[in-house]
């Protein structure tokens, strides 16, 4: 489904991602996995047009997405849910809700709302609370509630439980599993590894710009792991 071949992102001066190729397949969730810095959110935000490759390509079902803004990615399938959520604070659960699906036109809204609120009852209780109030893990909920809200075939997520509690992180992840299950393909950054593993049906890891590993996780024992993540 999405194909990243020879992939570069520079920041200025500093190249940031070298050379990444990899695929998710369809039905698959595909984790990056890697240790600070190493330009997994640079990834990320190249395959969803937040940020401009310097060289290579990115396809969803053979189209080319470089060429398209970010919002013509969201009607390619895509949607991210960004490092650190970006919840509109001061707008209800209902409004960020209904922000995620007005980009892509001809959605029938009150039916997928209704499956986001099938997939998270809390939102569903909260709609008319403000956004800002949520805790984090509710927060997060939100997050990937408004990015499902757009329909993805393919679902991006940064680091979706980062600051959370052992108990939100182990809901979260659960939820995630729910999501893949239901049929969405995902592609994730997260920082606890071995969660990841469990669920991926494949992963890469990234150092310093660059995919040091790739296959099935069951392939990773921990001292593999160790040894990618400190070089
Ligand atoms: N806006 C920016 N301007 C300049 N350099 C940046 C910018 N964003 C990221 N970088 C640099 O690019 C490299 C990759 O960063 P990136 O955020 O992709 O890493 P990451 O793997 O997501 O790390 P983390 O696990 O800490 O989130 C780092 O060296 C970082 O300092
Ligand atoms: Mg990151």
């Amino acid at each position: 489904m999405l194909k990243v071949s020879g992939l570069s992102v520079a920041y200025g001066p500093i190249q940031a991602v070298r050379d990444v190729s990899f695929e998710v397949r369809q039905g698959e969730l595909v984790s990056l996995l890697g240790s600070n810095g190493a330009g997994k959110s640079t990834t990320l935000r190249a395959v969803s047009g937040l940020i401009r490759a310097s060289s290579g390509s990115v396809t969803i079902e053979g189209r080319n997405l470089l060429a398209l803004a970010p919002s013509a990615r969201v009607s390619c399938g895509i949607a991210h849910v960004p490092e650190g959520r970006r919840v509109f604070a001061s707008m209800s659960v209902f409004e960020n809700l209904a922000l995620g699906g007005y980009t892509v036109p001809g959605l029938a809204m009150e039916e997928t709302l209704g499956a986001v609120f099938d997939l998270f009852p809390l939102l569903r209780e909260r709609r008319n609370q403000t956004s800002g109030t949520l805790s984090g893990g509710e927060q997060q909920m939100l997050a990937i509630g408004r990015a499902l809200m757009s329909r993805p075939k393919l679902l991006i997520m940064d680091e979706p439980t980062m600051g959370l509690s052992p108990k939100m992180v182990d809901v979260i992840l659960a939820k995630i599993d729910d999501i893949r299950r239901q049929g969405t393909t995902i592609l994730m950054v997260e920082q606890n590894a071995m969660d990841a593993i469990r669920m991926s049906s494949r992963v890469y890891v990234m150092r310093t710009g660059g995919i040091v590993f790739e296959g099935a996780g069951d392939a990773l024992t921990p001292d593999i792991i160790k040894a990618l993540y400190l070089g």
